[in-house]
């Protein structure tokens, strides 16, 4: 065998026989990426190929590293903007040329994808006439730039296209990024065969190219059509109702430009020769990427998530602790669904409620999540089986023996709570970590009921728990490093993520997604169309509807919360202002009796089974004016804005003491819009910088009140030319 390095990421194996083994393999980096060496290289390589066609009998692509390829460079992506748009597209179209030249070359080329497949990654594969996937574990393949707010450029949307037709490669591959383990990434013909082993892969590949001498690719064969045909209307409109709700409303508005390009791009191209296809995904791959959202996306997604994730919040120097065995106090809503994240993740757990049955019920909720999963093919008997013999429902403190960890998620009361803990503090194992789940309870107030303050902690879950991916450590004052330092090593056991911030009335999830809320019950006390408030949620990119949500809280609740606050803040010789939405709560509530989907009806009308059936006519009757005049972009700005004045509040005060906790919080604890990369992104990334968001802010005060006067850090930053950033 004659090992020549053509180039520097991608090694040159050819044996005896003729078969060339590229080994992408940087020597500069532990992953593989499009980074400028690799695009060297791949030019070089395809040089070569061409000038030595004549002793080469098949090409393999295949990794030295743990992932096969890694994708894109996002560092460099991250800086690109409009004036870079040339570039951009020439790189873009120098990849895709030398990728393709090794495509056509007339002899087989296949891709023995060792790991991860990602981006840019399955883009090499793609160009392969073979895919032949490692079943190696904690393998992704799949084209997830549309998560990143881009569009897969390497041939992925003009291939995927061809190989499985226009509908399966938006719904399957595009438009949502889905990642495929290698057997489902086989079943959704991502790939063709998946191998056990190393060696198995490469015999496969070795076997393609003996029997195939002269492969193509099935487009490059004349007379190819793409499976089920073209779309003849360029919008592809008459699809769209098989869509997810997700995704149409992103299609339908709300600003995220990258599915809308994906599906530009793949529906245009279906109409062209693939060379013009290829062209047009270069060209809206170059306006994504210099544009301000994937900037947004890239940076919270990656960058901000990976900080977040790392341990940036963690206090350094203290030993990794795993927990084994968890006790979960309250199996209602949330117990129940902690329980089942716990037992997921191979924790043992104890969930005790107050009697048998009901902690039996709490149980019950993992049983129907694992049948649901079973009758989807997505998890076996035997896996359901073993997950399921991990809780134990209880009812007898007795139980918690061994226990190194609790988390309470009994009712929202401070003397249940110290109760609860008091009864099972001398059972547990004597430094067992004691988390509670409140959703507003201050939790240094909460610590007061326990013998070790130290060790007791806030661990913030959201609703349903077995989806929703962040969890909010609250540090109390008493709280120790080391408590701290658990409390992030379990949530990242349990593989969510956390972020971590000190003790204050509704933390920061709570008390932020509370002014979204109240903006948009006060300008239905101003007199705007209901339906209109909701549109405006939705176009400015919230997954959820205002008023649908505050249905979903009760309305009785932020009137509890507010009357605490009051007290709290009268009581520590403070003023009360209150918010122009408690007078529209008031009503809704004293005069009219709704007080939300529980109590039947609120904002909406509910059916028998709790389903929302329209929008309460009573408010149009009784609340909305002709000549309100809300312009639909001060409606869009005020939810936005609220959320996002309020969060450089919980900087100024400590709540928050890093940026990726409050971008990544927001996107995925509260759903704040994630095309603005989270909640402090969005100030940095709004038009004319932390100027133009400041000037916004005091047009918004002047118009609607004193809750949009931009906090003095903001204006300090915005005069220093800062950005927010950790
Ligand atoms: P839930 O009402 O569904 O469940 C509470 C459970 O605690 C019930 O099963 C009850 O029988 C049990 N319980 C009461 N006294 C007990 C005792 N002495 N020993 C053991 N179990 C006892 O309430 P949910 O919604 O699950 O909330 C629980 C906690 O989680 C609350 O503190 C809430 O504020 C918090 N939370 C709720 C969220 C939500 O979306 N519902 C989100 C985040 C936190």
């Amino acid at each position: 065998m004659s090992v020549t390095p053509t180039s520097s990421t991608i090694r040159w194996e050819q044996d005896e026989t003729g078969v060339v083994t590229l080994v992408l393999d940087d020597p500069d980096q532990s992953a593989n990426t499009m980074n400028q060496a690799f695009r060297a290289s791949i030019a070089a390589i395809a040089d070569r190929a061409e000038a030595e066609k004549d002793s080469i009998r098949g090409i393999v692509y295949t990794s030295a590293k743990k992932t096969f390829f890694a994708g894109g460079d996002l560092k460099d992506m991250r800086k690109v903007g409009p004036e870079d748009a040339q570039r951009v597209f020439d790189t873009a179209t120098d990849i895709k040329s030398s990728l393709r030249r090794i495509e056509t070359l007339g002899k087989p080329v296949v891709a023995a994808i060792n790991g991860a497949a990602l981006g840019g990654g399955y883009e090499i594969a793609l160009a392969c006439h073979h895919r032949i996937a490692l079943d190696a574990p904690g393998s992704k393949i799949g084209l997830p730039e549309v998560t990143l707010g881009l569009l897969p450029a390497g041939g992925g949307v003009a291939r995927t296209v061809r190989l499985m037709g226009i509908a399966d490669a938006l719904l399957k591959v595009l438009l949502q990024g889905t990642q495929y383990p290698p057997r489902r990434a086989l079943e959704n013909g991502l790939v063709h065969e998946v191998a056990a082993t190393r060696e198995e892969m490469l015999a496969k590949a070795r076997a393609f190219i003996d029997a195939h001498p002269e492969s193509r690719q099935p487009w490059d064969v004349p007379g190819y059509k793409i499976p089920g045909g073209t779309p003849s209307h360029p919008k592809f409109a008459a699809n769209l109702p098989a869509f997810p709700a997700s995704l149409k409303k992103q299609l339908n508005g709300a600003p995220y430009p990258a599915p809308r390009d994906i599906l530009a791009a793949a529906v245009e191209g279906s109409q062209v020769d693939f060379e013009t296809a290829m062209t047009i995904e270069t060209r809206y791959f170059t306006e994504l990427v210099t544009g301000q959202t994937a900037k947004n996306m890239i940076q919270a997604f990656f960058f901000d998530l990976q900080a977040v994730n790392s341990g940036a919040g963690r206090p350094q120097g203290i030993e990794p602790r795993t927990v084994r065995k968890v006790a979960v106090l309250g199996a209602g809503m949330m117990g129940a669904g902690i329980a089942y994240s716990c037992a997921k993740a191979g924790i043992d757990v104890v969930l005790k409620d107050v009697s048998p049955e009901a902690a039996e019920k709490g149980k019950g909720y993992s049983v129907k999540l694992l049948d649901k999963a079973l009758s989807r093919g997505r998890t076996t008997e035997a896996k359901r089986d073993e997950l399921l013999a991990r809780i134990t429902p209880s009812a007898d403190p007795a139980d918690l023996a061994g226990c190194d960890a609790v988390i309470e998620a009994v009712f929202e009361d401070t003397a249940l709570k110290h109760k609860v803990f008091q009864e099972i503090q001398d059972i547990v194992e004597p430094d067992a970590l004691l988390c509670s789940n409140t959703s507003t309870l201050p939790i240094t107030v909460l610590a007061e009921g326990v013998e070790r303050p130290a060790d007791f902690i806030g661990l913030h879950f959201f609703s349903p728990v077995d989806k929703m991916p962040l969890v909010e450590i609250i540090k109390g004052e008493r709280t120790g490093d080391e408590a701290l330092a658990r409390a992030f090593d379990l949530v990242r056991q349990i593989n969510k993520t956390p972020i971590v911030v000190n003790d204050s009335r509704g933390f920061f999830t709570s008390r932020v997604i509370g002014q979204f809320i109240n903006e948009g019950v006060a300008m239905v006390g101003e007199g705007v169309e209901p339906a209109s408030i909701e549109q405006a949620a939705a176009q400015a990119g919230y997954p959820a509807k205002v008023l649908a949500l505050m249905d979903e809280l009760t309305l009785t609740l932020p009137r509890k919360i507010r009357d605490e606050t009051r007290r709290a803040i009268e009581e520590a010789g403070g003023a009360w202002t209150g918010h122009p939405s408690d007078a529209v709560v008031d009503r809704m509530v004293d005069e009219f009796g709704r007080t939300g989907r529980s109590g039947g009806g609120g904002f909406y009308d509910y059916d028998e089974d709790g389903r929302r059936t329209r929008l309460w006519p009573g408010l149009r009757e009784h609340f909305t004016r002709a000549d309100t005049a809300v312009p639909f972009e001060d409606m869009k700005e005020r939810m936005l804005f609220s959320e996002a004045l309020d969060t450089v509040r919980c900087l100024e005060e400590g709540v928050l003491t890093s940026v990726a906790d409050a971008n990544i919080g927001s996107i995925m604890g509260i759903g704040f819009p994630a095309w603005t990369g989270g909640v402090l992104q969005y100030i940095n990334g709004y038009e004319g910088g932390l100027p133009g968001f400041v000037a916004r802010a005091r047009e918004l005060t002047e118009r609607y009140g004193e809750r949009f006067q931009p906090p003095a850090l903001l204006v300090a930053k915005a005069e220093r030319g800062e950005t927010f950033s950790d």
